[in-house]
């Protein structure tokens, strides 16, 4: 009975975990909400509070019947496009040296961080980034060359913000987490991964 009930609350964190991102909603059986109450708790910067509320996007993905091409998507997606916020003075670029460094941390939102801890970006884990890289995930496709490969226009610039703020805004339900939209990254950090990205003295357009 025990090893079910710890397995149907590694169930949960697995289903839910990578959907990110806070916000009401009752739609998870209440059943299920104790258990998960139950067996997890709030420890450090991992809120106990994220796995019992699903917002608007958490929701339509978590469906197994999820059809991200129904007019439902299209709704959320065009939602997410609206709510993107642009860097209000128009700068998109900060300094790509800070950028890799964000883009290398897996640090922040883990249960051994506190509130304090910087968040890093993580997209080492699913990108490559450089050429000379030994070790990145290859879930999403690589970033090597990213601005050389694209030019460095300004639409390629309010793409790239607007695509790491929320990912969702262009893909429904992709895996990448949704940076400005959550909160994980400040403006400031921001502004740096897109250096990385697009800044033609940066490693990545090597
Ligand atoms: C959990 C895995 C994951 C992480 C972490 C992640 N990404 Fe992604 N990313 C993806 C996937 C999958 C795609 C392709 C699907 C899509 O477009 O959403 C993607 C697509 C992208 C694209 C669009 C590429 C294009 O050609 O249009 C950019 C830019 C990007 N990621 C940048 C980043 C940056 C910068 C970070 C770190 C701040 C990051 N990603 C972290 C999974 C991830």
């Amino acid at each position: 009975m025990k090893i079910s009930r710890l397995s149907m609350v590694f169930i949960a964190i697995t289903l839910i975990f990578g959907l990110t991102g806070p916000s009401a909603s009752e739609d998870i059986n209440p059943e299920f909400k104790d258990l998960l109450r139950e067996g997890l708790r709030t420890k450090g910067s991992v809120q106990l509070e994220r796995f019992l509320s699903l917002d608007a996007t958490q929701k339509f993905c978590s469906d197994s019947n999820v059809n991200i091409n129904s007019d439902e998507a299209g709704q959320l997606m065009s939602k997410a496009l609206q709510q993107i916020q642009y860097p209000a003075d128009g700068s998109y670029l900060g300094d790509w040296t800070e950028g890799e460094k964000i883009a290398q941390s897996g640090k922040g939102l883990r249960f051994n961080d506190t509130n304090d801890t910087e968040n890093g970006g993580n997209c080492y884990a699913c990108h490559q980034i450089r050429k000379d890289e030994l070790a990145y995930g290859t879930l999403g496709p690589s970033l090597y060359q990213y601005g050389k490969l694209r030019g460095y226009s300004d639409e390629v610039l309010r793409y790239t913000w607007a695509k790491i703020f929320n990912p969702q805004a262009f893909l429904m339900c992709s895996n990448m987490p949704r940076y400005g939209h959550n909160g994980i990254l400040t403006v400031k950090q921001m502004r740096n991964i897109l250096a990385l990205l697009l800044d033609p003295q940066s490693p990545v357009n090597e």
